[in-house]
């Protein structure tokens, strides 16, 4: 079937829910690649009815929070893209908060700081919504997302919900075990009551921590290397002594702030920032012999225009 005629199914059957044609390189903080069909439910039930059209058609959907931390090709991806956005319902019960996977993590950390309530402060400055953190259990050298949450609510591909707890996700670095098409759709995080001032101040401290160390006003992805194990020095030392820092492709550019952002100077594409990942891999390898492995998410639409990333270098 061709990607028109399945592009017309979404937009037909589901009119105030699917759009054509949506920029991706606009839903993603890095600001580069090309289009996709993109799915906005507002509901749990519109997730249910779009999971299990897509489980009938055979269909594979993207999910798409804030768009943070991936790296979309510049043909698109063919798949829908199901944005998360809408989905921002947050409750306050008690020393609990209920948040739509769609929820901003930096608006909730805030929300909780004021009223006294702490244990988001580590997430403060992660560009990210709440369905994403948890996904990729995003954190710092505060903390991480899971240190707090209480339970996830996913939806599973074929329309059913689950509560489950935060252990059977399978927490890892910068990892969590989701099943095939399955969606988050809601996290519940148990925080401790605290003096307000003293959350909002320790807040201010780890944004401001943070922000003298990355480049958190420009278009990027965050860091786009995991940090390697075992070796002795983290991505972005590795690629600052591999002499990589202000390097550049076109508009991406590793940042002179920090080494393991590349960022986006206006119109970079994601070729360009492909390429630049290629090269400072290989400085880094020539150096050290430690290939970097991406942390960012790679949507790639047709291999064809993609540097091979895997295999160009064998690690000895
Ligand atoms: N460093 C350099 N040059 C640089 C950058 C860092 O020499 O250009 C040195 C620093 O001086 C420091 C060491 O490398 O001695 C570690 O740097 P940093 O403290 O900035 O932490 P990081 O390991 O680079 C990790 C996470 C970040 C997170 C920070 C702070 C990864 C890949 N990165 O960075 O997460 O914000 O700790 O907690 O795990 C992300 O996941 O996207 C991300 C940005």
């Amino acid at each position: 079937m061709s990607l028109d005629c399945r592009n017309n199914f979404w937009a037909e059957s589901f009119p105030a829910l699917a759009r054509a044609d949506q920029s991706l390189a606009r839903l993603t903080t890095l600001r580069v690649g090309g289009s996709a069909l993109v799915l906005s439910p507002r509901t749990h039930d519109d997730v249910r009815a779009l999971a299990r059209a897509a489980a009938e058609r055979g269909e594979r959907l993207r999910v798409l929070g804030l768009g943070a931390n991936v790296l979309v090709s510049d043909r698109g991806v063919p798949e829908p893209v199901l944005s998360t956005r809408q989905l921002r319902e947050c409750r306050f019960e008690g020393r609990r908060v209920r948040a739509g996977a769609g929820t901003l993590l930096p608006g909730l950390v805030n929300a909780a700081a004021r009223r006294g309530l702490a244990g988001l402060e580590p997430l403060v400055g992660i560009p990210a919504t709440v369905g994403g953190a948890v996904a990729m259990n995003a954190g710092g050298r505060y903390g991480n997302t899971f240190d707090t949450l209480a339970s996830v609510t996913v939806m599973r591909a074929d329309g059913e919900i689950e509560e489950r707890t935060p252990a059977a996700l399978k927490p890892g670095y910068r990892r969590t075990e989701l099943g095939e098409g399955e969606i988050v759709v809601e996290a519940v995080f148990e925080l401790e009551p605290a003096a307000p001032e003293a959350v909002l101040g320790r807040t201010q401290d780890v944004l401001a921590e943070k922000g003298q160390r990355q480049p958190l006003d420009a278009w990027s992805a965050g860091c786009i290397f995991k940090n390697p194990t075992g070796a002795a020095a983290s991505a972005g030392k590795l690629i600052e002594d591999a002499g990589q820092k202000g390097a550049s492709v076109g508009d991406a550019m590793v940042s002179p702030k920090h080494a393991n952002f590349i960022v986006n100077r206006r119109s970079a594409s994601a070729s360009d920032v492909l390429s630049l990942v290629e090269r400072v891999r290989s400085a880094v390898f020539d150096r050290t012999g430690v290939l970097l492995e991406l942390e960012v998410r790679l949507w790639d639409g047709e291999s064809s225009d993609v540097p091979a990333l895997e295999g160009v270098l064998q690690p000895t």
